[in-house]
């Protein structure tokens, strides 16, 4: 692969992040506005119209140095939104796994992959030196739960994951072409949780069944297992992938312990003080039994090594419940 020597080196840029009204990119944003750079978040969800986006740009939209966006990538026109950023963060997909069957695919399709295309050709266009592309760990499919390398061989079991592995694809595809300035570093991240979570996922229903709110449909018998990665972890990673002069590449971005359903409640009853009442539901189409990350990729390339034990980010993520859009305080 081509070396690309025109990497920001310095963190004080211009930042484009897609997906920036949602859980991981808020935080991304908010990350990179403290660390003194211009953001341009960019999102189909308005602030003014979505009482979650509100909440989870709550901070970046008091910032001087953050400008936000509403915009769908399936349209609108990206070369003046990328215009001299140094590094376009993209972020922005439907996400889930057990949503995307069926005629919910248009979105997870056009959403993630034809979305992604055009923002790629647009990266090319206007000479956008990095993109980091938020990636999942989806792409492997079922695994033996022993720690996976990047070059195991993707076996996606759900249309959201195809979706992200096409999208990988097309990432080092735009990178590796003869006369491309853009290098492309496509993160799979491991089932990300703390505060300002999707309200599909686990950890956040789980807190909210323990505290009063509807009880937890409980997807199967618990026994599977998922890399639990707290955000602010993420976050520094995405922010090591923009600034480190890597050749494009894929990266597994995981805590490194797998952990059971049954063992995430045991936790969170730990932080609240109080059980978690559950529905036992069937196991759902395209879960997976296990995921783990072999971190050691990461850990050689971008110096990323993630801090945050699982039972200290569910009491994170538990204290944001009472203040909702705190900060991360990774
Ligand atoms: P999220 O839904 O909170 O954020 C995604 C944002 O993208 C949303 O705000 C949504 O409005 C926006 N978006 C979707 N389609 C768009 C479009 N066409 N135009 C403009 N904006 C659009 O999800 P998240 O959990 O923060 O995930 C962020 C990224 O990380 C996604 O790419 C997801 O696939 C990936 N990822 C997430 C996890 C996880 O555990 N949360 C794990 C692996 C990968
Ligand atoms: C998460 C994200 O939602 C995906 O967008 C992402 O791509 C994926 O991680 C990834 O690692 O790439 P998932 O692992 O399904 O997907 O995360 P959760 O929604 O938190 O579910 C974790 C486990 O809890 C799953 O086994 C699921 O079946 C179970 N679960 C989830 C329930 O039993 N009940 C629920 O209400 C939600």
């Amino acid at each position: 692969m081509q070396h690309h020597p025109t990497y920001p080196r310095s963190i004080h840029s211009r930042m484009v992040v897609t997906g920036a009204a949602g859980f991981i990119g808020s935080h991304l944003a908010d990350a990179l506005l403290a660390a003194g750079n211009t953001v341009i978040g960019v999102d189909r969800r308005s602030p003014q119209a979505d009482v979650d986006a509100m909440g989870n740009l709550a901070g970046a939209l008091r910032h001087p140095s953050f400008t936000f966006v509403a915009a769908d990538l399936r349209t609108c026109p990206l070369e003046a939104l990328f215009v001299h950023a140094d590094v376009v963060f993209h972020l922005a997909a439907q996400p889930g796994v057990r949503a995307s069957w069926g005629e919910q695919f248009a979105d997870y399709s056009s959403c993630n992959v034809f979305a992604t295309e055009r923002v790629l050709t647009a990266c090319e266009n206007v000479r956008v030196p990095r993109l980091v592309f938020a990636s999942s760990s989806s792409v492997y499919g079922t695994t033996d739960g022993t720690p996976i390398t990047e070059d195991a061989l993707p076996a996606p079991e759900s249309p959201y994951a195809v979706s992200k592995l096409a999208a990988e694809h097309l990432c080092l595809s735009h990178a590796g072409k003869p006369d491309s300035r853009l290098s492309a570093v496509a993160l799979r991240l491991f089932t990300v949780y703390g505060p300002r979570q999707r309200p599909d996922m686990l950890i956040g229903r789980a807190l909210a069944a323990s505290l009063g709110g509807p009880q937890l449909d409980l997807y199967g018998d618990g026994t599977q297992r998922r890399d639990f990665t707290y955000v602010g972890d993420v976050v520094h990673a995405l922010i090591a992938a923009a600034t480190t002069p890597i050749t494009s590449t894929v990266l597994n971005v995981g805590a490194g312990a797998s952990v059971s359903v049954l063992d995430v409640l045991a936790a969170i009853e730990a932080s609240t003080g109080q059980p978690v009442p559950v529905t036992k539901q069937p196991a759902q189409a395209g879960d997976v039994q296990a995921t783990l990350a072999d971190r050691s990729k990461a850990a050689d390339l971008l110096g990323w090594t993630p801090s945050t034990a699982l039972a200290e980010g569910i009491s994170r993520q538990h204290a944001s419940f009472a203040v909702p859009a705190q900060p991360i305080g990774a």
